[in-house]
């Protein structure tokens, strides 16, 4: 008998930390040794010529979410974590989201349903509160928190979801006191609402101007909002999908003023911009780029990256968060194409998030190997609680893996996705570095684009308290 079920041999660990040449060792889903020479080994993986590097884990994705009235989501879990593997990820963090006028146990119970049994990969839910009720913010948030749902999503708009600022100092509140991690969505509600009405009475009603009545500015005044609240508070937070120079700014002040304010970018906001939504010719076509916050310029992806490489920037996400393109439920609904205002937000990502990171980051000069692997998966699980069980390659850690292609040259193309949606918004756009293998708890679950895997094989991630959620320490009464 072995010592060991699996070796992975030949290949170069890269860790946030280090890079070296060394065979990995895996026994009963954990990884083992990680040493020059590794000898035995029930199975072998020669990864000669691969990169050995901690699966990616993906915390802001959107999976079988309620659909208000709206189009259904073109990804449940099943699809969904389909595609996360294909893409090199083993772990995602999906949102339980509470309806107005629901229990929050009760949406997170519901999502139980929607998620176990269902997942390729392992997965843990953040908390949308859009009711915090004197139950929700007593007695319900702690127990879950105390459950593993340690992080909180709340928002600044849609209709559906926003908290006013008192609302959002009752949650900062709340999670200061349980110890969980606030994710925040920035954009103005008022001041969208008024760009909306606006540009609808001027007849601007294409998809474009969708990020006309949302630039910049509304997403700039929020985030400062959010920030000042989370000071007055004395709460961590994280300000999620930061799309240019204007939020990125206000995060680096806060940190500077050594506020804890963490910031979340992802892919869209180095890849598209704001002229996709053009579509053709300002066209529907535009509809299957809306997402919020929109994507933005050129100058804006250089903010990112003047972001990412000074530390702005912890975490690099998808936000995926699918819809189908065509179709009664589409992106082009029938009500969709008398407004933008009517177009779904969201577009799916998932699975191309590693390649777009890798090659315009590594590839392109602008950060390291290390800087990628933190981005795209160290961070997430010290962040979110799943550290040290997730997110390196070292001894103790679960085995979860990609084994990646730096020089593997592709082109992003719809037949090559295995999500839900009838469409990718990064549709052409070429890449060099690719997944060609993902392994989760030492299973090998994709390789080169088939799912070995089965939907029983992603287990619930119960996370412990987020080490970046401590206060300062500053008593605020
Ligand atoms: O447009 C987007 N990103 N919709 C998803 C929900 C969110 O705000 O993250
Ligand atoms: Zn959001
Ligand atoms: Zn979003
Ligand atoms: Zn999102």
């Amino acid at each position: 008998m072995s010592d060991y079920d699996l070796v992975i041999r030949g290949g170069t660990v890269v860790t946030a930390a280090d890079t070296v040449r060394a065979d990995v060792g895996i026994r009963a889903g954990k990884i083992v040794a990680v040493a020059d020479k590794i000898e035995g080994g029930a199975k072998v993986i020669d990864a000669s010529g691969l990169l050995v590097m901690p699966g990616g884990i993906d915390s802001h994705v959107h999976l079988a979410q309620p659909a208000f009235g709206g189009p259904k989501m073109a990804d449940g879990f099943e699809t969904g974590t389909r595609s996360a593997i294909a893409g090199g990820n083993t772990t995602v963090l999906p949102f339980a989201l509470q309806p107005r006028g629901a229990s929050l146990r009760a949406s997170v119970t519901d999502y139980h349903r929607e998620a176990d049994g269902q997942s390729y990969c392992d997965y843990g839910f953040h908390l949308i509160i859009s009711d915090p009720s004197p139950s929700v913010l007593g007695q319900e948030l702690p127990a879950l928190v105390g459950d593993g749902y340690t992080s909180f999503k709340v928002f600044m708009t849609y209709d559906d979801l926003v908290l006013n600022d008192r609302q959002l100092l009752e949650v900062f509140d709340c999670a200061r006191g349980c110890g969980a991690l606030v994710m925040v969505h920035c954009e103005g509600y008022d001041s969208i609402k008024f760009m909306t009405e606006r540009l609808e009475a001027a007849g601007k009603t294409a998809p474009y101007y969708h990020a006309v009545s949302r630039p910049q500015v509304v997403e700039r005044e929020a985030t400062h909002r959010a920030i000042s609240h989370g000071e007055l508070i004395d709460v961590p937070i994280m300000i999620v999908h930061v799309s240019g120079r204007e939020p990125m700014e206000q995060i680096r002040w806060a940190q500077q003023k050594g506020l804890k304010v963490y910031g979340e970018t992802c892919t869209q906001y180095i890849s598209l911009t704001a002229d996709d939504l053009k579509g053709l010719n300002m066209d529907e076509t535009g509809g299957k780029y809306v997402c919020s916050p929109p994507p933005r310029d050129h100058a804006s992806w250089e903010a990112i990256w003047e972001g990412i490489r000074g530390g702005v920037f912890q975490t690099f996400s998808s936000d995926h968060c699918p819809f189908f393109y065509e179709g009664s439920e589409g992106k082009l609904n029938p009500k969709a194409r008398t407004s933008f205002k009517w177009v779904p937000n969201g577009i799916p990502g998932v699975e191309v998030r590693l390649p777009i990171l890798w090659s315009k980051g590594v590839g392109e000069g602008r950060i390291t190997p290390n800087e990628f692997v933190a981005l795209t998966s160290t961070n997430h699980a010290k962040i979110y609680g799943l550290y040290p069980e997730k997110g390196s390659i070292g001894v103790g850690f679960d085995a979860d893996i990609v084994l990646w292609d730096p020089n593997r040259k592709e082109t992003i193309r719809q037949e090559l996705m295995h999500h839900g949606s009838d469409y990718t918004p990064f549709e052409g756009i070429a890449v060099t570095g690719w997944p060609v293998m993902t392994i989760l708890r030492g299973a090998v679950v994709a390789e080169e684009g088939r799912i070995l895997g089965t939907k029983a094989d992603g287990k619930f991630l119960k996370r412990g308290l987020s080490p970046y959620a401590v206060p300062t320490g500053r008593t605020y009464l």
